[in-house]
């Protein structure tokens, strides 16, 4: 048995001088589980299930269609994201709650040619989230004369970006790995020849600062189920720079991006605020569970959260490499690239995994042999970060991952 005494030792002390310590308690955390997977669905705070309680008993239950006036159903969408501006580094007005991230990069997507009609090529990267790749495609499809362009690596970005590039489409940081993209640099770059940048935040948003004002960026996406904490499918977030916001276009052009919903003219006519990213009626249990999410940053620094974050991935890092030798690091080692998530590769990857969930350590596996473990700042600790490292340890030195149970793949991984 590995002996892991120091480990535990050293967890304790940077737990007991966090700064966030407190803010765990917020959260419902099931009995026994080390949960890191907040990468990917945020654990639940205690408050969404009240908010959820009370909007289906009295919003829905009692109130019903009296709520959209009474409970302001019809602003939530810019309400929370006027809540949620300050964690991206908006400003009220240029953020509103709406749909599915995948839906948000369409509507951007078009919202960015809408503003360079002249250019007629898109520039992604080959590693980017597949949907946004998807997306893409499906633009294509829909307007002729487009092209997309793939780059490498972020140098590679930097020779694809051109004077013909209508749109560039970016992770901020990539799923697989959690390596950052440098913002301030790709927008520079992209803006000093014409184009427009959209970021995709998912993997940023409520872990580290964002600050797309003071990159000037252009357009942002994200989604509110990782580090958000907004529920299961809680709806996505689109970010539109003021300047841009009278004059961009997009595709969806339902009755709740119209200037005058309720007039019902026949013809559309676009909201002049953000509100024009809206298609049509939002889900409102899940906006209300979203809130008590957002709720939780409200008192907290963002910078706060980040250190922490960077002290989490790098107990983690520096455990790993002392105490699991076998496997490899594919998240960058220095902590100022790293988001808020450690992958690593293991030629088992998958069983692996299982192996974890069934000792309640809950990361989560991607193609083709990566092992994602993401650290949400709000509820995970370094004494979970260590217990979780001496577990994997046991794993790999046990060779308990090769029983048979362990080798059968979920629809979802
Ligand atoms: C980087 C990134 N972009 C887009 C998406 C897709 O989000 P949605 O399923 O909400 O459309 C995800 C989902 O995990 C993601 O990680």
């Amino acid at each position: 048995m590995i002996d892991f005494s120091n480990a535990h030792a050293l967890a304790k002390t940077l737990d007991q001088a966090d700064p966030l310590g407190h803010v765990a308690d917020q959260f419902i955390l099931p009995d026994g589980v080390i949960y890191l997977d907040g990468n990917s669905l945020g654990c639940m705070p205690k408050a969404a299930m009240a908010a959820i309680t009370q909007t289906a008993q009295t919003e829905w239950a009692q109130d019903l269609i009296v709520s959209w006036n009474k409970a302001d159903w019809f602003e939530l969408p810019t309400t929370y994201g006027d809540i949620l501006a300050p964690l991206i580094g908006a400003d009220t007005g240029e953020v509103v709650i709406c749909d599915t991230t995948s839906l948000n990069v369409y509507k951007a997507i078009f919202a960015g040619l809408s503003l360079r009609p002249d250019r007629s090529v898109i520039v992604a990267e080959t590693s980017s989230f597949p949907t946004d790749l998807y997306m893409v495609e499906g633009v294509l499809a829909a307007r002729g004369n487009l092209s997309m362009q793939l780059a490498e690596s972020e140098s590679d970005l930097l020779t694809q970006i051109t004077t013909d590039t209508a749109v560039v489409l970016l992770n901020h940081v990539d799923y697989r790995t959690g390596k950052i993209c440098d913002v301030a640099k790709i927008t520079r770059h992209a803006h000093e020849v014409g184009a427009i940048v959209i970021w995709d935040l998912c993997h940023s948003a409520g872990n580290m600062p964002v600050d797309l004002n003071t990159h000037n960026v252009d357009f942002a996406i994200g989604c509110t189920y990782k580090y958000l904490n907004g529920g299961p499918g809680s709806p996505a977030f689109i970010f539109a720079a003021k300047r841009h916001i009278s004059a961009l276009e997009q595709p969806l052009t339902g009755w709740w991006g119209h200037a005058k919903p309720f007039a019902f003219d026949q013809e559309f006519d676009a909201a002049p605020s953000i509100r024009r990213f809206l298609c049509g009626t939002q889900p409102i249990l899940s906006f209300r569970a979203l809130k008590a999410g957002l709720d939780v940053f409200t008192p907290l620094s963002i910078d706060d959260i980040r250190a922490k974050s960077m002290s989490l991935t790098s107990m983690f890092v520096e455990l790993l490499s002392e105490y699991c030798p076998t496997i490899s690091l594919l998240s960058p080692d220095d902590a100022h690239q790293r988001g808020s998530q450690v992958s690593v590769t293991f030629a088992n990857a998958y069983p692996v995994i299982q192996a974890l969930i069934e000792r309640s350590v809950i990361g989560d596996f991607r193609m083709p042999n990566i092992m994602r473990f993401g650290f949400s700042p709000l509820y995970t600790s370094h004494q979970d970060v260590a217990k979780a490292v001496e577990i994997l340890a046991d794993i790999l030195e046990s060779d308990i991952w090769r029983e048979t149970r362990f080798q059968t793949r979920g629809t979802v991984t």
